[in-house]
């Protein structure tokens, strides 16, 4: 086997650990604070999902270096290498105030370049995961999504950008089907590449996307700026996930 294979394994395996935790934490007490605001929280499960995470990939891969939201890994200012990138809890403000669509995010790139991604839906078991050959959902292997327009379908947009009409969004939601909003990253890229949704728009952090680029991409799908251009690994975007069809729309109308 080799060592990436070995290290994708233990990986998964660790999601499915990181799920069972997660569950267990969710019905104990926990803490919860203000980030930046009372619409930024962080919980104490946050930060100890980080911190087991960041454990466990320190063992199986020493030399990376890893990026993680809550800061228990390195501080980050180049993407030479194997970077490995974790959201601890995505959708913290569902996980607070649902119990109920949130995600564990992880992935690791080389020199800039998508492996591995790893999306655990922990509500729903199910973990989404791959590399830039296949992606599967749990160990049922997923076909890419219709290539549909995007008057033939619904749009996950945040709430921000939607309410604000950032990039045009009221009107890219009016030529859908119709917006919808989950509130977590993870949550939407598993929903663009089960065909839920035509595609995703949300002004993201790096951890946010990282796991669901390498996702999409192997699924056809586009993954940009709401410019058009590339994203930057090492700073917030405007994301656009979306078929080829959608995506060329989307860019048109928002720019
Ligand atoms: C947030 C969620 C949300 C998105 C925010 C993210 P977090 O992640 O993914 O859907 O709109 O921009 O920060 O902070 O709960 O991990
Ligand atoms: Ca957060
Ligand atoms: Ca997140
Ligand atoms: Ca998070």
């Amino acid at each position: 086997m080799t060592e990436l294979k070995q290290i994708d394994q233990e990986v998964q395996a660790l999601m499915w650990q990181m799920r069972t935790e997660t569950l267990s934490k969710m019905q104990q007490p926990f803490n919860v604070d203000e980030k930046s605001g009372r619409k930024d929280l962080v919980t104490t499960v946050d930060k100890s999902n980080e911190k087991a995470i960041v454990a466990k990939l320190r063992e199986l891969d020493p030399d990376a270096q890893i990026l993680g939201e809550e800061g228990f890994g390195d501080q980050i200012e180049q993407t030479a290498g194997r970077v490995w990138l974790i959201d601890p809890l995505d959708g913290t403000m569902n996980f607070v105030m649902q119990q109920n669509n949130f995600a564990i995010m992880i992935s690791l790139y080389e020199d800039g370049v998508g492996v591995l991604g790893y999306i655990m839906d922990v509500m729903n078991a199910q973990l989404y995961h791959g590399d830039t050959k296949s992606v599967f959902v749990n160990n049922k292997q997923i076909e890419p999504p219709t290539n549909l327009h995007l008057r033939d379908a619904l749009i996950g947009i945040s709430g921000p950008l939607l309410i604000n009409n950032d990039h045009n969004m009221q009107v890219i939601a009016k030529k859908s089907r119709g917006p919808r909003m989950y509130g977590s990253a993870g949550i939407e890229f598993a929903k663009v590449m089960s065909g839920e949704l035509i595609g995703y728009i949300s002004y993201l952090r790096p951890w946010d996307f990282a796991a669901g680029k390498i996702l999409a991409q192997t699924l056809n799908l586009q993954v940009k700026a709401i410019d058009g251009g590339p994203l930057s690994m090492l700073s917030s975007n405007v994301v656009l996930v979306a078929t080829e069809r959608a995506s060329e729309e989307v860019i048109t109308l928002a720019n």
